[in-house]
């Protein structure tokens, strides 16, 4: 009888290395692959290109194996159990770093059943990630990045989301990693900061035109997806017309906010008149959006200012309720709150009544809770809100005033990118 030959793999982006150990292990008994979930991907990676349905497709069609079946965690041992293979196969690039732990267990577990571990020789001169670093440079199209973000809030714990308000600062969040590797998943085109940085007041001054220009010069030079602040989305029909206007440029998520009349900043609550839309008025323009929307991936997220203008915690819910109903697909809640509380209480409640709806916070007020503290509260999307703008400001006040202070740059210099640096930052500068 041949023997079970299991190999575990992401194929995203196949390329010869895999039809190498494909090839090796089908000489060794029957191959059944154990496909990486977009779960167990995203857990130690970036979300791969192509879904599991369309790697499962090309997986099956390859000469040599027999059987595709998913892997739910990159951890082998689940599977292993299931199964009890003969001989799992690898290549030989995973002794050292990150996936030794996951070799050792599978040679434990392998051990259970007198099975064998077969390492392939790492074939030269390719891998995935050179491909992905090619990818990357070639850029994405707007039906694939928009796409993208339900695909990562199926996928991830927690979704972190940084707000980008040009180029410059998108092509920070596309590229930058925490020591740990962990990435932001996308971008926030954020209504206080696009309006900030064009000198005019958040006030829904910026019209959607000049906006789409701004998002139009970061979309150039970035691959990840982005959530539009639409502020209240105006009136119903003239939503209508946002939504399909954001859906074609490659946005991923509108969120609308549920007040009325002059919007001003969520962050002054009471402190000036801002007025709550009436429940029935905000689900028809919900409504609205959804009928229009071209696509299955578009996301109309509704924004509820409760618990900001002091209309409390069952008001809140309601809400949320209502809006779910009226066909949202996801719900922001937000807090000025310095303390996470409320934002936690809700969620409790609102996951009570509705296990699965994304939740989306704005921990800007309450911003001593980690992401992971967040996750653990069932929010499924964090949003870094104005960051990046409000960290470029004093940087460019400082140096102003010190070449004014000082009659000279020199002062300045120790603060600033050096001129090698900004020569270089952009690639294809020299
Ligand atoms: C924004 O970033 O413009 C927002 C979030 O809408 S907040 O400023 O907190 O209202
Ligand atoms: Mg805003």
């Amino acid at each position: 009888m041949s023997k079970k030959v299991y190999i575990g793999m992401s194929a995203d982006l196949i390329h010869p290395g895999h039809m190498n150990i494909i090839k090796e292990a089908s000489k060794l008994g029957d191959v059944m692959v154990g496909l990486l979930t977009d779960k167990a991907i995203a857990s130690y990676k970036r979300l791969p290109y192509m879904t599991y349905e369309q790697r499962k497709d090309i997986v099956e069609n390859i000469k040599g194996v027999i059987e595709v079946i998913p892997q739910n965690t990159l951890d082998y041992r689940p599977n292993l159990s299931k199964i009890k293979p003969d001989i799992v196969v690898h290549g030989d690039d995973w002794k050292e770093g990150v996936q030794a732990k996951i070799r050792q267990q599978v040679i434990d577990t392998l051990s259970q059943w007198d099975g064998k571990l077969v390492e392939i020789a790492y074939t030269e001169g390719i891998s995935s990630t050179q491909l992905n670093k090619s990818l990357r440079e070639i850029g994405t199209t707007p039906d694939i990045r928009r796409s993208r973000l339900r695909r990562l809030i199926d996928s991830k714990d927690i979704v972190r989301i940084m707000e980008s308000h040009n180029a410059l600062s998108g092509l920070i969040v596309e590229n930058v990693k925490g020591s740990n590797g962990v990435e932001y998943d996308g971008m926030w085109s954020s209504s206080l900061t696009d309006s900030t940085s064009k000198g005019k007041p958040d006030i829904e001054a910026v019209d959607v035109s000049t906006r789409i220009n701004t998002i139009n010069e970061i979309f150039e030079v970035t691959t990840k997806p982005m959530i539009y602040d639409a502020d209240t989305g105006g009136i119903a029909e003239h939503f209508a017309f946002t939504v399909r206007t954001l859906e074609r440029t490659g946005i991923s998520a509108v969120i609308i906010e549920d007040k009325t009349g002059l919007k001003k900043n969520s962050l002054f609550g009471n402190d000036v008149k801002q007025t709550q839309d009436s429940i029935e008025n905000f689900s028809n323009k919900i409504e609205m959006g959804k009928r229009v929307q071209v696509t299955n991936d578009f996301m109309i997220i509704a924004r509820i200012e409760s618990l900001i203008l002091e209309a409390g915690m069952d008001d809140a819910i309601t809400r949320a309720k209502a809006y779910i109903n009226a066909g949202a697909d996801g719900i922001m809640i937000h807090s000025r709150k310095k303390e996470p509380n409320e934002i936690l209480e809700f969620c409790k409640i609102l996951r009570e009544y509705n296990e699965t709806i994304p939740i989306i916070v704005v921990p800007t007020s309450y911003n001593q809770i980690t992401a992971n503290e967040l996750s653990r509260a069932g929010i499924n999307v964090i949003i870094y809100a104005n960051h990046m703008l409000r960290a470029a400001y004093p940087g460019m006040m400082n140096t102003a005033k010190s070449i004014l202070d000082n009659d000279r740059s020199l002062e300045a210099e120790k603060e600033l990118l050096s001129i090698k640096e900004i020569l270089e930052l952009i690639p294809g500068t020299k």
